[in-house]
């Protein structure tokens, strides 16, 4: 009898252990306020080249939202974030509901004070920028640079007005590696020949 009430008293201590550390700490992205509107144009069509073509961001309150909404936001951190069709297999792009855990938007294209009116930022796409489908977010943060609210440049699922990124590493790099380790082979060639027939020349006339 006495080890079934420790043990009943134990999983319900666990439990509210388990629930106070849910509850509170950690904020969901279903609780943010969807009060921004977001657009990115990219600067021409077709795939993007980092470090050449641009994205032209915009943000703004939504003309829908409660007066007043916007009180508490702070600053605007506007974010790079990985389409779905550029998670899948990838674990490390994973969207999670727990915004701690959340790994959808890693990169981040600029962050601003909020001051109520539209703003634009036009994006020149960083050469680090890895090869994938993308949108724009955007994060209101409150004066304890929590997240607050959110905004961005695609529908709910994530399908429409996104745009597509060629990263300059990968294939290009090691084509340029491989045309280098080429030339300087040739050149290398070229003075052992030289070298070669340099060497028989003398032989044929020391004999
Ligand atoms: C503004 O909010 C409304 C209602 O939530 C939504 O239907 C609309 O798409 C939003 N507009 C923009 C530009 O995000």
């Amino acid at each position: 009898m006495a080890i079934r009430n420790l043990l009943v008293i134990s999983l319900l201590v666990c439990s509210l252990i388990g629930t106070s550390r849910g509850a509170g700490k950690e904020k969901l992205f279903t609780d943010l306020q969807h009060t921004l509107a977001v657009t990115a144009k990219p600067s021409r069509q077709g795939v993007l080249d980092p470090g050449k073509d641009k994205v032209s961001v915009t943000w703004r309150l939504n003309s829908t939202a409660a007066p007043g909404s916007d009180s508490d936001y702070k600053t605007v951190a506007v974010k790079l974030c990985y389409a779905p069709v550029s998670q899948v297999d990838r674990p490390w792009r994973k969207t999670s509901n727990e915004l701690f855990k959340d790994k959808t938007c890693p990169h981040n294209i600029v962050s601003r004070p909020y001051d109520g009116t539209p703003q634009s930022f036009d994006w020149t796409i960083e050469r680090d920028i890895p090869t994938a489908s993308y949108f724009v977010r955007a994060y209101a943060l409150d004066s304890k640079g929590e997240k607050a609210a959110y905004g961005q440049s695609t529908d709910a699922s994530k399908s429409a007005n996104l745009f597509s990124v060629q990263a300059i590493s990968g294939r290009h790099a090691s084509l340029d590696i491989a045309s280098i380790c080429f030339s300087v082979f040739s050149v290398v060639a070229l003075f052992g020949f030289f070298a070669n027939e340099k060497r028989k020349a003398k032989l044929e006339q020391s004999k």
